[in-house]
């Protein structure tokens, strides 16, 4: 495994790659701090490609004033040892200075999926991924490039980006990696304290919970679908919800509250954020309710 820090290096290895034939090219971009979540990742551009590229980059430009950015947890040695573990060829880690030599005067920029969910939350956030993904995919030019749906948003946000602007990548939705009680991987997690982590459960519970409640048919609106996720979280007193929604997918629209789940085409979103003390957390669960209704 190859570990590059400059541009021109991370160009040079994967020339290396290409000339002696070790095509499709994979990319796994991260910010590093890696868990489950991220190996798979790397399990499934190995799967896919035959040279496995991974960036560590905490990019300041999708985090808000107030957010953790100079906090963001960091662990470059142990990052290295996954990387190696779980298969990577080429492990791109740059600094601020290499990413953004000058202050960014261009910045791409993905209209409508990007002004609810995490978007109204994390105002510019979305902005910061979309131009530091096109910057990547412009240095690695990589034939596939694999993201989590643990951030569904974001994976909505970067096919359109990539469809809008013909950039030759496939973009690869890989799913939800969970600990064994639910609790979806992140890299914030080592935020919670005890107590926040246990009661963090709620998350993964009101959306198992609420999916059970479709497939058995109590619930049938989206209104109701709405009422029992935040009835579920707020029985959690350090629960504070930042946003409880449901929407379609991939356009991520509003559907009526009082409409009928199973009146909605193609697929739908439950999406949560919720703070546990200083810590918020996401997850979110998409499934075709046509396909739920036709199981009962
Ligand atoms: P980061 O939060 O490090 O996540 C890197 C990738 O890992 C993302 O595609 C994310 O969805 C995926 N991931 C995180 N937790 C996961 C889980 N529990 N199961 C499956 N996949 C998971 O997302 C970013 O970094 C940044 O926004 C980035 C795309 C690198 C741009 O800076």
């Amino acid at each position: 495994m190859r570990v590059v820090r400059t541009v021109l290096e991370l160009r040079e290895a994967l020339d290396y790659m290409r000339m002696g034939g070790h095509t499709p090219v994979g990319f796994v971009p991260t910010m590093g701090y890696l868990h489950e979540g991220h190996a798979s990742l790397i399990r499934k551009a190995g799967e896919m490609a035959n040279t496995v590229v991974m960036s560590i980059f905490v990019n300041p430009l999708q985090f808000g004033p107030n957010e953790d950015f100079s906090s963001y947890p960091r662990d470059e040695r142990r990052d290295l040892e996954l990387a190696e573990r779980e298969g990577a060829d080429i492990v791109f880690i740059p600094g601020v200075e290499e990413m953004y030599p000058e202050p960014i005067r261009t910045k791409v920029s993905v209209d409508s999926l990007t002004t609810q969910l995490c978007g109204a939350s994390r105002p510019g956030h979305f902005d910061g991924v979309t131009t530091v993904v096109s910057k990547l995919f412009n240095m690695v030019q990589p034939d596939y490039a694999f993201f989590g749906l643990k951030d569904a948003q974001q994976v909505a946000v970067l096919r359109r980006m990539v469809s809008d602007l013909n950039i030759n990548v496939e973009i690869i939705a890989c799913p939800i990696v969970r600990e064994g009680d639910g609790l979806a991987l992140s890299s914030r997690n080592v935020y919670l304290s005890g107590e926040e982590r246990t009661q963090a459960l709620v998350l993964s519970r009101s959306l198992r919970e609420t999916r059970k409640a479709i497939e058995e048919g109590t619930v049938r609106t989206v209104e109701e679908a709405r009422k029992l996720l935040e009835s579920v979280i707020s029985s959690s007193p350090l629960a504070v919800i930042d946003y409880v929604e449901i929407l379609s997918f991939p356009d991520l629209e509003t559907l009526e509250g009082g409409s009928l789940l199973s009146d909605a085409e193609g697929e739908v979103i439950m999406a949560l954020a919720v703070k546990f003390g200083r810590t918020r957390l996401i997850d979110n669960n998409v499934f075709i309710p046509k396909e739920v209704h036709a199981l009962v």
